[in-house]
């Protein structure tokens, strides 16, 4: 997709690894200058090297998505080095782990909570704010099959995952006419680190509910992120694209 981004300035949150990082390299090769933002500095740090590598520009960014002033802090860190903010990629989140709703602990719920729907809102809330003074943008939130369909023994994960669909709505409609495009890419299965925790026997089941037979490789995220971000999806606004190899058609 080289060219797609030209000139613009691309910001990816949970880009230490997996589809952050893919996406991150993906902005790269379309022509965005890149901020990668997550927790982990020395992963973080390897996503820049990779998109130099390819002749990129990139900086990396320390950011916990669930403190209000760090995400300020990148936003502004993003405009001041490379003077705009044009194209996001909220994808910065956690799995959780398998627990019966009634099994699960208040402390993880709100663990969950803070990063996958709170960060994103935080997300949302700093870079709009910067869009709006610089007159539009786009931005991609990244939540998950689980946003329509149940998954056994992660409830909170399902219900952060919801709640970035709907966030992702009302925010769409509120800032369509400002030049700002909202939308959320649902992946489900994708080969990260997130999957890799997954006993082999419960991977090879959760594979095989995929009519594509396979599950999905972080690139072909990053690939939907690059068009959603990009010129030729001018008329797509608060959609939710499940990228998802046919598991939620069935
Ligand atoms: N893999 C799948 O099957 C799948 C399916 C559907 C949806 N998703 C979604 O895709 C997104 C990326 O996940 P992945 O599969 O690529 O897994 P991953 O490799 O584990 O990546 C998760 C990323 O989120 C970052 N992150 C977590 N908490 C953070 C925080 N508080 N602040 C900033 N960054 C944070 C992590 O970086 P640090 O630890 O360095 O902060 C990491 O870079 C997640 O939102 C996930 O829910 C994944």
């Amino acid at each position: 997709m080289k060219g797609q981004l030209d000139g613009k300035v691309g910001l990816v949150t949970g880009a230490s690894s997996g589809i952050g990082r893919a996406t991150a390299i993906a902005f790269a090769r379309a022509g965005a200058k890149v901020v990668v933002a997550s927790r982990r500095s020395v992963e973080g740090e390897k996503t820049v090297c990779q998109i130099k590598e390819i002749g990129g520009e990139a900086i990396f960014v320390q950011t916990d998505v669930s403190k209000a002033d760090e995400v300020d802090t990148l936003v502004n860190k993003t405009v001041d080095i490379y003077g705009s903010l044009d194209c996001v990629c909220n994808n910065a989140g956690l799995g959780g782990t398998y627990n019966l709703l009634v099994d699960m602990s208040e402390e993880n719920w709100n663990y969950l909570v803070d990063i996958n729907l709170k960060g994103t809102w935080l997300c949302l809330k700093y870079e709009i704010s910067t869009m709006l003074k610089q007159g539009g943008g786009a931005i991609v939130n990244i939540a998950s099959a689980a946003s329509v369909v149940g998954l056994t023994g992660y409830a909170g994960y399902c219900a952060t995952k919801g709640g970035i669909v709907a966030l992702s709505r009302t925010a769409a409609l509120e800032y369509a006419d400002k030049g700002i495009r909202i939308n959320v890419i649902s992946p489900s299965g994708v080969d990260t680190e997130m999957l890799a925790t997954l006993p082999p026997d419960v991977l090879a089941k959760f594979t095989a509910l995929h009519p594509v037979g396979r599950i999905g490789k972080p690139e072909e995220i990053a690939e939907t992120v690059v068009w959603l971000c990009s010129d030729a999806s001018s008329f797509v606004i608060g959609h939710n694209l499940l990228c998802d190899g046919g598991y939620t058609a069935q």
